[in-house]
């Protein structure tokens, strides 16, 4: 027997900007599975991989094909396909899949420069995340499931003012510039990706508050798509229903400007959804428990564990607001998933030898 079919890798694709979430989103969906991941032992230090036992997740950068001087020399960005090598993506994801080890190339974000491969074993699970996961249709085709980050550019915006004006000193101008300059390739080759994929986070500005323009207290989206293989949405209440929630009372310390939820049907670029969404933000995580009795088909493994895990990662940003929650759902979801494919494999050889 050789460790081909059976042992097939299951490959997770995760879209999204830079800097809209995509690590803090790996390390909740790595801690669902029980591991933290970390980068390849003894290899090198700039390398973009993480590495844990059951999930490995590679950084799409790597498939860089012109490095920082070679778009400047030729006036593209890293968002532009011609940018990047999708050809080897492909042959890549494709060979990991059927449990064929590569050596994968290295993006070095600190210099700039593309550095010598490392060895990629085929893991239990692939993550590949970056700006083009669902872009070339070869590699959309390996995808077992893929995600979008859909970041509004409102809160795209105040999230880079945080980091890039709090943290590193940039001006508020240089921020809004480099904003504008990506945003052309963005709305060309990034964002088009979503309607490929079967769970979208969107994260927009609340509507709890008139007006709001800080960019804290967020309204956040997950499209689930209908019918997708493996996957069943979560639901509030009562599946297909339209529901709208305000869960503020007796059992839930809500502060202004409170929390509300919405659940129900919609079509979302031509496919059928559906959507449960979270305004506002959590006073107390514990109290997350009362809200998690009343969402079904969450795929825990028992009561209360989406808020274990919340408040185990209480620390990483968004866990007080839908970010959070539902990047901790989808990781769920994903380990359901998983554990569904292992199965059918496990099955697959017995219908064989029934015919
Ligand atoms: P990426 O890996 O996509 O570059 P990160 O997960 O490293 O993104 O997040 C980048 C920054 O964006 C964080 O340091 C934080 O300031 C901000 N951020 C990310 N997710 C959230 C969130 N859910 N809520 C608030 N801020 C966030
Ligand atoms: C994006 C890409 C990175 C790239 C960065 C800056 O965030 O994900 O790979 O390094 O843009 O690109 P630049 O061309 O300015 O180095």
């Amino acid at each position: 027997i050789t460790c081909s079919a059976e042992s097939k890798t299951v490959v997770i694709g995760l879209a999204a900007d830079s800097g809209c979430g995509k690590s803090t989103f790996m390390r909740r969906l790595t801690s669902v599975f029980g591991g933290a991941a970390e980068p390849p032992k003894g290899g090198n230090p700039d390398s973009n991989t993480l590495i844990s036992d059951m999930t490995t997740v590679i950084c799409l950068d790597d498939y860089h094909s012109l490095d920082r001087t070679g778009r400047k020399e030729k006036g593209v960005t890293a968002l532009d396909p011609k940018a990047n090598n999708f050809d080897l993506m492909y042959e890549q994801v494709k060979a990991l899949k059927e449990g064929i080890a590569v050596e994968k190339p290295i993006y070095n974000h600190v210099t700039g420069l593309l550095d010598p491969p490392e060895l990629i074993k085929p893991p239990k699970i692939l993550v590949i995340e970056g700006l083009h996961p669902m872009f070339d249709p070869r590699v959309r085709e390996l995808l077992d499931f893929s995600i979008y980050l859909d970041i509004s550019n409102e809160v795209k915006f105040a999230w880079k003012i945080q980091r890039d004006m709090a943290e590193r000193g940039h001006s508020l101008e240089s921020i809004k510039a480099s904003i504008e300059a990506r945003k052309p390739d963005f709305d060309a080759y990034i964002d088009p990706q979503k309607q490929y994929a079967d769970a979208v986070i969107e994260v927009l500005p609340t509507q709890l508050i008139p007006d709001d323009n800080e960019g804290k207290v967020l309204r956040v989206r997950l499209i689930m798509k209908e019918g997708v293989k493996f996957f069943s949405p979560v639901y509030l209440f009562d599946e297909g229903s339209t529901i709208s929630w305000i869960p503020c009372g007796r059992k839930l310390t809500c502060s202004y400007p409170g929390i509300k939820f919405f659940y129900g049907p919609e079509t979302y670029y031509g496919h059928e959804v559906s959507v449960l969404e979270m305004d506002g933000q959590f006073d107390r995580l514990d109290e997350l428990i009362y809200v998690e009795s009343h969402l079904s088909n969450l795929s825990t493994k028992f009561y209360g564990e989406v808020t274990q895990q919340m408040l185990k990662h209480a620390d990483f940003p968004g866990s007080n607001n839908g970010t959070g929650l539902f990047q901790t759902i989808i990781g769920l979801k994903i380990r359901d998933l998983f554990e569904q494919i292992v199965a059918s494999k496990a099955a697959a050889p017995l219908e064989a030898t029934k015919a």
